[in-house]
């Protein structure tokens, strides 16, 4: 399979599964007559470009140079430790420029809307960690930006919203719905129409109609090249699993594509688990949605009985959307990928582990992963090897989890399962 960077290049692109715009019976194109062309010319300025060296070329440069790539593997041997179990290691997204793997989606969006001719750029962002990657991208290539942003988002994660309009980009907070992420996307999709002409939507996760989760899952597969290629360096070896959390599903996506043809390596997502699958209050939609279609492809949605879309809950902001990748449904769908999911009781446990064990914060969103992977770690052994995918830092997380955890400047947190408890986290 060839990627956009690093390949030479050859007469038409393969870009491999999903170039038909199809993952077995999902994925697919349910938009607007409007958007048919926009996308259309998407699809062909993608395959182009992936086919074009100077366009490799440049996308590498700016990654490495700009972005930070290659991000590191550390070896978390507290955390191994802890988890009694397999070695366990974290490939660091959250050393990447701007804080997170998104970065690597929004460069090389950002310089198709370059190619398409396209001057202003629009995005949705839940945790703003998008939001802050595509602002970013649009400064350095003097783009247009407008980020629509759920209302409730903007105040978990007001430090993303300074940041983006330091950056200068227009932020626009969605009041309807639950002021979350769908809310952002519909409202995204909403200028796209009216706007399709001198506007690229620079879509944050491997979701959306098609090329959309064709196209950000090529720029984000880097991950699990570099992941697969250190592993090897380090360890001679693949490793036995793979583990990242799921929203929309981009950094998994990312680590898990360059493993999906290695029988041998266990691709393990993490979902928001919320109050408890139980409940209504989770955002798990492949542990407890059904099928259907949502923002322009079919997957797994949390939807009700009528196909209404039912409000989610997770106290991760990226997290917190009722659908999920159409390659994520098929990987669940044929067995090769297995999805649990982590409370937000947990979540909060995983972020007070990373820090007190390996000194460094996470985002809420892989700190779903961390219980998971310790349990996984067991069941492994100690000559088991496990990666686990640090998508992003905490930085933006911090005034959050502090004030669930009850924490001032000159208090310190009290016990993590207990607190989260009493705020009603568990
Ligand atoms: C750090 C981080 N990790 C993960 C996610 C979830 O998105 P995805 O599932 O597309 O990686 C987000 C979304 O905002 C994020 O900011």
């Amino acid at each position: 399979m060839t990627r956009i960077a690093d390949e030479p290049p050859k007469e038409r692109a393969d870009v491999g599964r999903g170039a038909d715009g199809h993952y077995g019976r999902f994925g697919g194109r349910f938009v607007p007559e409007a958007l048919t062309g926009a996308l259309e010319e998407l699809e062909t300025a993608f395959l182009d470009a992936a086919s074009d060296p100077e366009f490799s070329a440049r996308l590498r440069g700016l990654a490495e140079e700009y972005g930070g790539r290659p991000t590191r593997l550390t070896h978390a041997d507290r955390l191994t430790r802890r988890g009694g179990g397999a070695r366990i290691y974290l490939k660091r997204e959250d050393l990447a420029h701007t804080g997170s793997h998104k970065i690597r989606n929004v460069l090389g969006q950002g310089l198709l809307a370059e190619r398409m001719g396209k001057r202003r750029i629009i995005a949705e962002t839940g945790a703003g960690q998008h939001g802050v990657a595509t602002a970013t991208i649009a400064a350095k290539l003097g783009l247009e930006c407008v980020v629509y942003m759920g209302a409730e988002d903007c105040r978990r994660q007001h430090l993303n919203v300074v940041r983006m309009r330091l950056m200068g980009a227009e932020v626009v907070p969605v009041e309807t719905g639950t002021g979350t992420l769908k809310d952002a996307i519909n409202e995204t999709f909403r200028d796209w129409v009216a706007n399709v002409d001198s506007t690229h939507y620079l879509i944050g996760s491997v979701v959306g109609p098609h090329p959309f989760p064709l196209v950000v899952r090529e720029f984000v597969r880097v991950i699990g090249e570099e992941a697969r290629s250190q592993t090897l360096a380090r360890e001679g070896r693949l490793p036995d699993a793979v583990v990242a959390c799921v929203g929309g599903g981009s950094n998994a996506m990312g680590l898990f594509a360059p493993f999906v043809e290695d029988a041998g390596v266990r691709l393990v997502g993490v979902e928001a688990g919320g109050d408890g699958l139980g409940t209504e209050r989770h955002s798990a939609t492949l542990s407890g949605g059904t099928e259907g279609i949502l923002h322009g492809a079919r997957s797994y949605v949390l939807q009700d009985a009528y196909g209404q879309v039912r409000p989610t809950h997770s106290i991760s902001a990226g997290l917190d959307y009722p659908g999920v990748g159409p390659e994520h449904a098929w990987l669940r769908a044929t067995g090769r990928a297995e999805y649990v999911t982590a409370t937000d009781a947990e979540a909060l446990e995983g972020f007070a582990i990373l820090a007190e064990e390996e000194g460094i914060i996470p985002a809420l969103e892989p700190a779903h992963a961390v219980v998971p992977v310790l349990r996984l770690a067991g069941e492994l052994g100690p000559d088991g090897l496990v990666v686990l995918n640090l998508s992003g830092r905490g930085d933006k997380d911090v005034d959050e989890v502090s004030r669930l955890l009850g924490m001032t400047a000159d208090a310190p947190r009290a016990d993590t399962t207990d607190r989260a408890a009493g705020e009603g986290v568990a």
